[in-house]
């Protein structure tokens, strides 16, 4: 047995799975160390030894985030013995019932209060609303039922790290995996591990503290470091591909931050190339001062004829629905309409903020963000973000710098957060 986990294991994955697990079982640390496929593997073998009638849960941020980062590989470790489905939400592994939830909508804590579980299973728990996790928690009722979890680092201030990992009066045991714990794959990848550490350097900071490092620190200084620090190496004259040919966009979405309060309107237009590569601002709009909503309206048909002359077409809308978005939206979908122009305006997908900045982040250190020079504002935007030092993990939002027009380029993009993550995790 020993010797076939040692070909199989890396020596941090062996010490978890022959060790006694607790109630708690935290699996914390930098990116790629192995948690994952561990605790699925010590998830699975608990599973199975727990009484047939049994149920149990899954769940991460969402579904898809669920299945992306952890229910295709618990299938590659048990083969048949694991078979799900997302839209019934429902999984069996070795014979018993796993109910798959998402925890980042409101009615997820609902959804859970009912549950009897002898067992659950958190990707990501940073990401989990601790309302969700206390329901969770009151729910292990059966004799010797267990969680197992893994992170990794945020704030010092987060509840994962004061109301578990710090807290002495609960039994759980706590895993911190490095960088360098992932013997096995690093051996075969070793360019991999190198561009990933090196990714991670350029975007620096906190990303590279939390996601390297393993280290729970705040968010400080500059937001955008990598684009602060070299603006050059993403700004471009014209959008065109290494063959100096003009991008033929798959899509081009355009942001709109109305800006109510304080009277500035933006829109942003952005092209994602084909296969989810790269995102380019390609346009953008600032309307200084207040205007009549049918302003509004007849300035935003100007841009989007504009957009539409330099590249063919805008295949997607997201406007901000705070304060008096949603009548906008209303009303400029019917003008729209009665002017004859083919485009639908949704409401955009907020999310979280620092999700917004993590993939904007992630792109510009894989080199897969671009601004055209003339998005003037949007350069200086990003050259000025930095995180508030009041607050944990919050971008600073008190009108000393440009927010709006980053606000306006996320709604253009977030909605394709999952497709442009996709080869995020690609081992
Ligand atoms: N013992 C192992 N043998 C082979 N491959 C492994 C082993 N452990 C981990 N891996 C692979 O290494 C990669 C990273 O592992 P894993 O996803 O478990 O890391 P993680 O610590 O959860 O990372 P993240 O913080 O990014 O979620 C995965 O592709 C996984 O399949
Ligand atoms: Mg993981």
């Amino acid at each position: 047995m020993q010797r076939k986990l040692n070909e199989m294991l890396n020596p941090k994955q062996i010490d978890f799975m022959l060790a006694d697990d607790k109630v708690i079982n935290l699996l914390t640390g930098s990116v790629r160390s192995g948690k994952t496929y561990v605790s699925l593997l010590k998830w699975a073998v608990f599973v199975a030894t727990m009484p047939e009638s049994s149920e149990f849960l899954m769940t991460g941020k969402t579904l898809t985030s669920l299945k992306r980062n952890c229910l295709g590989l618990l299938q590659d470790l048990v083969g048949k013995n694991f078979t799900y489905s997302t839209s019934q939400k429902m999984g069996v592994l070795f014979g018993r019932k796993i109910w798959l939830e998402g925890a980042n909508d409101e009615r997820a804590e609902s959804k859970i209060r009912g549950m009897t579980l002898a067992g659950a299973y958190v990707d990501e728990l940073t990401q989990i609303p601790f309302d969700f996790y206390s329901m969770l928690l009151s729910r292990l009722s059966v004799k010797n039922a267990k969680l197992y979890a893994t992170t990794n680092p945020d704030s010092p201030t987060h509840w994962v790290k004061e109301m578990i990992i710090d807290n002495e009066e609960i039994e759980k045991a706590i895993w911190t995996f490095s960088f360098d714990d992932n013997e096995i794959l690093k051996k075969e990848n070793e360019d991999y591990f190198n561009n990933l550490k090196q990714q991670y350097q350029s975007m620096g900071g906190v990303y590279f503290e939390r996601f390297i490092l393993g280290l729970w620190v705040m968010a400080e200084g500059v937001i955008y470091r990598q684009f602060a620090n070299n603006p050059e190496l993403f700004i471009k004259d014209k959008a065109v591909d290494e063959n100096g040919d003009k991008i033929n966009f798959l899509i081009i979405s355009i942001g709109i931050d109305y800006g109510a309060t304080k009277g500035e309107t933006e829109f942003k237009a952005t092209g994602i190339t084909s296969q989810f590569k790269e995102v380019w601002t390609i346009d953008e709009e600032k309307l200084h001062g207040l205007y009549a909503p049918e302003q509004v309206y007849q300035k935003f048909v100007d841009f989007y004829k504009r957009v539409v002359v330099d590249y063919g077409k805008v295949t997607h809308c997201f406007a901000d629905y705070g304060a008096l978005g949603q009548v906008l939206t209303y009303g400029l979908n019917r003008y729209l309409q009665q002017n004859g122009i083919p485009l639908k305006v949704d409401d955009c997908i907020k999310g979280q903020i620092n999700d917004r900045i993590y993939l904007d982040c992630y792109l510009f250190a894989n080199s897969r963000r671009f601004i055209l020079r003339k998005c003037k504002y949007l350069i200086e935007a990003y050259k000025l973000a930095v995180w508030d030092e009041k607050h944990e993990d919050t971008r600073l939002d008190d009108g000393t710098t440009p927010i709006d027009d980053l606000d306006a380029s996320e709604y253009s993009m977030f909605p394709f957060y999952d497709k442009l993550m996709m080869n995020i995790k690609q081992f």
